[in-house]
Formats: C-alpha cells, structure tokens, sequence
C-alpha cells in the first residue's frame, strides 16, 4: 500500500555558519519537521550544541521542531529545550528507569513524548510505555555521529515495533534515525517507519535538498 512519511533533516549536517539560510532551503523543500541533536559529550563521545540552536531559529521556522536529547541526564533539560521551542522531546531508553514520569513531565511541557532505543536495546523494553509515547525512535547507529553506516538489523526492529503497536492498538510513531539513505529508505519505509530523520543523505545530496527529500517521498509512495 502507497505509503507517507515525515522528513526529518537533522541540523546536525547543516552549515554552522549559516543556520539561518539553511532553515529557509529545508522550507522549501517541504519538510515538515526539523532534527536537533543535542550530545553532551558523557552519554556520546562528542559534544553538539543545547537549547540555544533550536531558539535561535524558532521565530523563522514554523516547522515540529525535534529535539533529540543524547544526554545522561535528559530531565534536567526537558524544561530548557519546552521554553526554546522544542514541540517533541527524544530521550535515551538507555539513561533511566523512570521512563513513564520522564514522558509525563515532557507531555506537562506542553510537548510530544519521544523514547529513543539504541541499536542494542531490545525493542520488547518499550513495549509497556506505548500507551504513552507518542513517538518512539529507533537508531539506525549508535548515536554520536552523522554519516554512520546503518546497520541492518534496524530493519527487523522497525518491523517489530510496528506489530507491536499495530497488536496493541497504539497510536505511536515510528521515527528512524541514523543511515536511512537510498539504499536503505525502502526497506525502513516497508518495515513500518512514519518518521525518517535525514542527515547526510539529505544535506550532501548532489541535486539539493529538494531531490532528497523527493527521493524520500517517492520511495514511500513505492512500497
Ligand atoms: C546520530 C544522530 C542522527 C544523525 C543522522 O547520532 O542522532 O540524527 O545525525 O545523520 P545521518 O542521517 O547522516 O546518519
Ligand atoms: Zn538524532
């Protein structure tokens, strides 16, 4: 069955030097929403950048601003990034036990839930905290960097976590992220992904954005 999907470009391959422009080009390419990825350097070797980015660029965007927290202590943010313009909060399965109060205090934000499971998470942990996500992502990589590989095992896990919400009744989403390019959209797509956070793929494209983005769009429509 034809199929739609969410773009999600991921700031994280986008020129620094000039954000504002960037924000402009990925308008017109029609995504909806736009990816942060904020990386304290503790829960992934690199450090990014916090709340500031997503604020600065919240008065020229009216797009879901997708926050992606890689940090040991997501919680003590949550209300940073709410205040910056964040409309979904991704925390790390991996950095708590306190799952179901960490998605209640993002939905007492005033924004949409997100638990995010690492490549060698079991997808099964998440299986009681879906009546209250409203998103989950998987990593296609381990997350530290754009322009890793994917690794192909996600491609099971999506569709795994599809049945599960499917069986359950749920209304969660799928977002995937890290490695969906053309080699691997399709199969991300036909597994049971809403949501596809592009980094490289999209911002390295030779024919521009707009072409990725297209390219995305197309292969949902394919599957
Ligand atoms: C990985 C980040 C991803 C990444 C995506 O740590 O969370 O969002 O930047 O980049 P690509 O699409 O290049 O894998
Ligand atoms: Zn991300």
């Amino acid at each position: 069955m034809p199929r739609t999907i969410i773009v999600s470009p991921s700031m994280l391959s986008a020129d620094f030097r000039c954000l504002e422009a960037e924000i402009h080009r990925l308008h017109e390419t029609g995504c909806e929403y736009i990816h942060f990825d904020s990386m304290d350097g503790h829960f992934t070797e690199q450090v990014t950048y916090g709340p500031m980015v997503a604020a600065a660029l919240r008065p020229l965007s009216d797009r879901i601003f997708d926050c992606h927290l890689m940090f040991t202590n997501p919680e003590k943010h949550f209300e940073h990034f709410a205040r910056a313009g964040a409309d979904v909060i991704h925390f790390q399965y991996e950095v708590t036990d306190r799952h179901a109060e960490y998605v209640r205090r993002i939905h007492d934000l005033g924004c949409r839930a997100s638990i995010v499971v690492n490549p060698d998470t079991p997808i099964e942990s998440v299986a009681p905290l879906l009546p209250e996500c409203d998103v989950v992502m998987i990593m296609g990589v381990f997350p530290g960097y754009s322009g890793q590989e994917f690794i192909p095992e996600t491609v099971e896990r999506i569709a795994h976590l599809r049945e599960m919400i499917d069986a359950g009744g749920h209304s969660t989403k799928i977002e995937v992220d890290g490695g969906v390019n053309e080699d691997t959209a399709a199969d991300v797509i036909r597994a049971g992904a809403d949501i596809l956070v592009s980094g490289s793929f999209l911002f390295k494209h030779p024919q521009g954005y707009g072409a990725a983005v297209e390219f995305l769009r197309r292969t949902a429509a394919a599957v």
